[in-house]
């Protein structure tokens, strides 16, 4: 039986022994200590010197179950001049589970030329991730291996695989109860929100919200100016997630409805760039053409993997239909990927794996290794926000048809880690949004950005999310790939986000951003 949880009280699973803690006994947050940066990241790649700081807040916002503190760490990109002439705008990277301050150095550098000078641009590390309440169920890295593995299979890799899924998230569910008892209900995004709040008023200013959230950080901006419409100043929503769908529903079945036009667009650049610059289009002569060629593919991978061996590389092993696709559904965020997935796609084709081995070779040394315990920050947030749990995967089946219906190559990404591992999940958020994000009338009007063809935050969800916010506007950013920043580079669009934080214009409702580049040139490489 499917069954939704509404109160938290019926489903927390802690002692209740500190629920009289008086609201007005609870420590506030009140200021916050700037200094040096101690971080995983190298923050001197950056072009200016940034700060970190602290903020201590309330573990529990209501009070109701403990009166115990945490530390919020922050990071600022001071602006040119001080005190910041337009105050701060705090950036959020979504997941939900991406950390604030490692993300930073990899994203403000994108971010700041676009904000201008006049901003402090800070970010913070979210419940759940860092240091903030980590949310650690295992620190086997042995178990750790196992069940991710297990876990990046895809549905429907074999039909023995759906059932494996679903008993290897009843483990990690078992796993995170008994590690998690003391934390798992704090992490959520309401809880979040009222962090927000706390940072805003610590920062001093005007006790106004600036916030530049993409991806799952759409969510988290949707909550906060939902849950304070009054706090609006300027609230950027790049790259939106269905928030109706990532509470209510158990499967989130909108997420891929643009992914298939990825692979298309990808397959339309190539056939038109010809054979000589994109290689791929020797396979068929039209974009219908490679698509069936790709549904051979699939059937190919699942029942005659591609082997591999190099004595160079002294190692070996098979190109299968979960490796492709979690490989390929990845480098769908990023058009400047579309050049690798086009020369990779045309190996595979051949049942030549060389050029995937190498690319993934590459991005394996790129990344450090994890090391310390496996924070699986993006479980917490998400799962304890969900409000509907299942009992078993069959009451999952109509959703995971209506996924089938939305997507022909991608209906099943994530399907196990979010969908399966949230059904079951053991905790059920301290608080939640208990609105429904429509006639959310805030201060100051929201700008959602949305771009055409988007893998994993399709333009309908923007649109959906923009009707509940009166006076919102949706840009559409007419590129390929996931949030505006990242993708084809659009000076249309960079302008309309610099009007909208230095001088509060919005652009005009139904503005479509032409990028500076058409998508065949990504294909190409030619950028
Ligand atoms: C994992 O290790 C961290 C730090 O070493 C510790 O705080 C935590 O309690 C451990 N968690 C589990 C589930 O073993
Ligand atoms: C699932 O797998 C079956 C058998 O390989 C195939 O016929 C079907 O099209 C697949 N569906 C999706 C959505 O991948
Ligand atoms: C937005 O999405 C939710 C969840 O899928 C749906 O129930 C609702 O009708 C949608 N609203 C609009 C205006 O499309
Ligand atoms: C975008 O702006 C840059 C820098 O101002 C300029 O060189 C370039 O020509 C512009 N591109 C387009 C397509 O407008």
């Amino acid at each position: 039986m499917m069954h939704s949880i509404t109160t938290w009280a019926s489903a927390l699973l802690l002692p209740l022994a500190a629920t009289t803690a008086a609201a007005a006994a609870l420590p506030r947050a009140d200021g916050i200590v700037w200094g040096e940066c101690h971080i995983e990241e190298d923050t001197s790649s950056l072009p200016v010197p940034v700060q970190c700081g602290k903020l201590t807040v309330p573990l529990d916002w209501s009070g109701k179950t403990t009166d115990k503190t945490i530390d919020i760490e922050l990071i600022k990109w001071p602006a040119a001049t001080q005190p910041a002439p337009k105050g701060s705008i705090l950036l959020n990277f979504g997941g939900p589970g991406g950390d604030g301050l490692n993300n930073f150095v990899s994203y403000a550098p994108l971010q700041a030329p676009i904000i201008g000078d006049e901003h402090d641009i800070i970010s913070w590390d979210p419940r759940g991730t860092r240091n903030a309440i980590p949310v650690i169920c295992y620190n086997n890295t042995a178990t750790n291996a196992e069940l991710t593995t297990y876990l990046s299979d895809w549905y429907n890799a074999s039909d023995t695989t759906p059932s494996h899924l679903w008993t290897e998230a009843t483990v990690l569910s078992e796993l995170c109860q008994n590690a998690l008892q003391e934390v798992g209900p704090y992490v959520g995004m309401a809880s979040v929100a009222r962090d927000i709040i706390a940072i805003v008023d610590a920062l001093g200013e005007d006790g106004l919200l600036r916030y530049w959230g993409i991806s799952g950080g759409t969510s988290m901006g949707a909550t906060v100016a939902a849950m304070f419409p009054d706090r609006v100043d300027k609230v950027i929503l790049d790259g939106v997630m269905n928030a109706h769908q990532y509470y209510n529903s158990p499967v989130e079945t909108e997420f891929i409805s643009s992914a298939d036009d990825v692979l298309r667009g990808i397959f339309n650049a190539c056939i038109e760039a010809g054979v000589e610059k994109c290689p791929l289009a020797s396979h068929a002569k039209t974009c219908g053409g490679l698509e069936e060629k790709m549904d051979q593919l699939v059937y190919e991978l699942k029942y005659n993997p591609i082997p591999f061996a190099s004595a160079a590389l002294g190692s070996g092993g098979i190109v299968d239909y979960s490796i492709l696709f979690n490989w390929l559904f990845s480098k769908l965020y990023v058009p400047k990927s579309y050049a690798t997935v086009a020369k990779v796609l045309e190996g595979l084709f051949r049942r030549d794996a060389t050029a995937l081995v190498e690319a993934a070779l590459i991005e394996a040394g790129a990344s450090t290794p994890a090391a310390g315990p496996i924070i699986r920050a993006v479980w917490g947030i998400r799962c304890g926000d969900k409000r509907p749990r299942a009992d078993s995967k069959e009451e999952l089946e109509p959703y995971v048809d209506q996924l089938e219906a939305n997507s022909r190559w991608f209906a099943h990404f994530g399907l196990a880690s979010n969908a399966y591992l949230c059904a079951q999940w053991p905790f059920e958020a301290v608080e939640r949004y208990e609105g429904d994000f429509t006639g959310v009338k805030t201060k100051n009007p929201v700008l959602f950005i949305g771009n055409t063809y988007d893998p994993v935050t399709p333009l309908v969800s923007a649109r959906n999310m923009s009707s509940g916010f009166e006076g919102s506007v949706l840009l559409q950013h007419d590129s390929y790939g996931h949030v505006s920043f990242t993708t084809q580079k659009s000076n249309c669009t960079e302008a309309a986000i610099s009007a909208y934080l230095n001088e509060g214009k919005l652009p005009a409702e139904g503005t479509v951003c032409k990028p500076n580049l058409p998508i065949v040139n990504y294909v190409t490489g030619e950028i």
